[in-house]
C-alpha cells in the first residue's frame, strides 16, 4: 500500500489530494481539494495568468493541510508525492513544482512530475464505484479541454503515441470563446452544454439517437445556421476548431447585421453537433486503426453530455468498453495527478531538485 499526495497547479485550480493506491492494484482516493479560480477570473472573461500564478501561492499551503486533514493521512505516511509539471501556464505550473519539490526533499520522499494530460486520461483508473473497472493498455484515450483536443493510442501506463490533435484552437476553448460571444459567463462549456440541450429538445425532442435525428430535422437544413466541421478531411485524426469558430463568428454577425434575433438555443445545438461529431467520427477511425481493448475520455470537456452520450452509442454499436470519468474528475484535480504519479514512479521516472516546470506537450 502507498499514500500518494498530489498536486495540481496548471491553469485556473489549485488542487492537492492523497490517493492510495491498496496493494490488490486498486486506487483509493482519499482526498480530492480543489480551490477554484473561476470567480476572479470570470471577471476578465479568461485566465489571466499572473493572477492564476499569485492565487495558486495563496491557495496551495492551506489545501495540502485539508487534504492531508481530510485523507486522514499524516505527513509521515506519504511514500510518494506527484505534481504537474507541463504543459500549462508557466508561472501557474511553477507554484505546484516548487511547493512539491520543497515538500519532498524536507521529508525525505520521492518525487515524480506528471504530464498533465496523462494525469486528466489517469482519471479513468479511479472508478467512481469499487465495482467499475478501469482501462488496461493498449487503449485509446480521447482528451478533450480548454487546451487540447487529442487522441492517444496508450501503449502502456508510462508510453503514449499522440495519433490525432488540433492544428489551432481547442475544443474546450471554442466553446469558451463562442459562448462568451452570446452572453454565457466564462468557462462557458457548462452554460453552452444547457443551451444546446434546449436546442436539441426543439428540434428533435428528447430521446435516444439524438445526433442522427436532428441531422435529418428541419433546424439542421436551416442555411442561417450552416457550421464547418472540424473534422479535417485529409484522412488525418486531426482537428481544426479555429475553422469553426471563425464561421461561427461570421454567422452571429450575419444575425447582428439584418437585425434579427439569434435563436441562441438552436446555434448553442448547431455547434455543439458540429463539435462533437467531428471528435465522434475521428473516434471511429482511430478504433478503426488500432488495436486497442477499450476508449478512456478525459478533460472538462468530458464533462459534455452530448458528447458522453454521443461516445456512449459508437461504444455500443461497437461493443467497445467505454470510460467516462464522473463528472467530479472531468476538470482540473490532483487525484488524478496522483494516479499518474504511481505509474511513473513505478517505471522508475523519479524527478529531483532539478525539476522544472515547462509550458509545452511531453507527448507530441
Ligand atoms: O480540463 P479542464 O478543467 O482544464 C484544462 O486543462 O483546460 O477543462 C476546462 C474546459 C473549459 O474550456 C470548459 O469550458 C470546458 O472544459 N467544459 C465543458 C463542459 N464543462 C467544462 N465543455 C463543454 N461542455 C461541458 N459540460
Ligand atoms: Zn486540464
Amino acid at each position: 500500500m502507498m499514500n500518494i499526495l498530489a498536486f495540481e497547479s496548471s491553469c485556473d485550480e489549485t488542487s492537492a489530494a492523497v490517493v492510495r493506491r491498496e496493494d490488490d492494484g486498486r486506487f483509493r482516493v482519499l482526498s480530492d481539494i480543489i480551490a477554484s479560480q473561476v470567480e476572479t477570473h470570470r471577471l476578465y472573461g479568461g485566465v489571466v495568468p499572473e493572477i492564476a500564478s499569485r492565487a495558486h501561492i495563496e491557495a496551495i499551503s492551506k489545501i495540502t493541510y485539508e487534504a492531508l486533514e481530510a485523507a486522514g493521512v499524516a505527513l509521515s505516511d506519504i511514500g510518494l508525492v506527484a505534481v504537474t509539471a507541463n504543459p500549462g501556464l508557466i508561472g501557474a505550473l511553477l507554484v505546484g513544482v516548487n511547493f512539491a519539490k520543497g515538500l519532498a526533499a524536507a521529508n525525505g520522499i520521492p518525487l515524480v512530475a506528471v504530464d498533465h494530460i496523462k494525469g486528466h486520461i489517469a482519471a479513468a483508473y479511479l472508478p467512481a464505484k469499487e465495482s467499475d473497472g478501469v482501462p488496461v493498455p493498449p487503449f485509446l484515450a480521447l482528451a478533450v479541454s480548454g487546451g487540447h483536443t487529442a487522441i492517444y493510442k496508450v501503449n502502456t501506463y508510462t508510453d503514449y503515441r499522440l495519433i490525432g490533435t488540433t492544428r489551432d484552437d481547442a475544443i474546450g476553448e471554442s466553446f469558451d470563446k463562442v459562448g462568451r460571444l452570446i452572453g454565457i459567463p466564462y468557462p462557458a462549456g457548462r452554460g453552452f452544454d444547457e443551451l444546446a440541450t434546449v436546442g436539441f429538445d426543439e428540434a428533435v425532442g428528447k430521446g435516444e439517437r439524438v445526433f442522427s435525428r436532428y441531422r435529418k430535422s428541419a433546424a439542421y437544413r436551416d442555411p442561417e445556421m450552416t457550421l464547418p466541421s472540424p473534422a479535417l478531411a485529409d484522412g488525418t485524426l486531426d482537428f481544426s476548431f479555429s475553422g469553426l469558430k471563425t464561421a461561427a463568428i461570421n454567422l452571429l454577425h450575419r444575425y447582428e447585421q439584418t437585425g434579427k434575433e439569434l435563436p441562441r438555443a438552436a446555434f448553442a445545438a448547431r455547434y455543439t453537433y458540429e463539435a462533437v461529431e467531428a471528435v465522434a467520427k475521428k473516434i471511429g477511425m482511430a478504433l478503426d486503426r488500432e488495436e486497442v481493448t477499450s476508449l478512456a475520455v478525459a478533460g472538462g470537456v468530458a464533462a459534455n453530455s452530448h458528447l458522453r452520450a454521443r461516445l456512449c452509442e459508437i461504444a455500443g454499436v461497437r461493443k467497445i468498453p467505454l470510460f467516462l470519468p464522473p463528472l467530479s474528475l472531468c476538470g482540473d484535480n490532483a487525484a488524478m495527478i496522483a494516479a499518474q504519479g504511481y505509474y511513473e514512479y513505478e517505471a522508475g521516472h523519479l524527478a529531483d531538485a532539478s525539476l522544472n516546470a515547462s509550458a509545452a506537450d511531453s507527448v507530441i
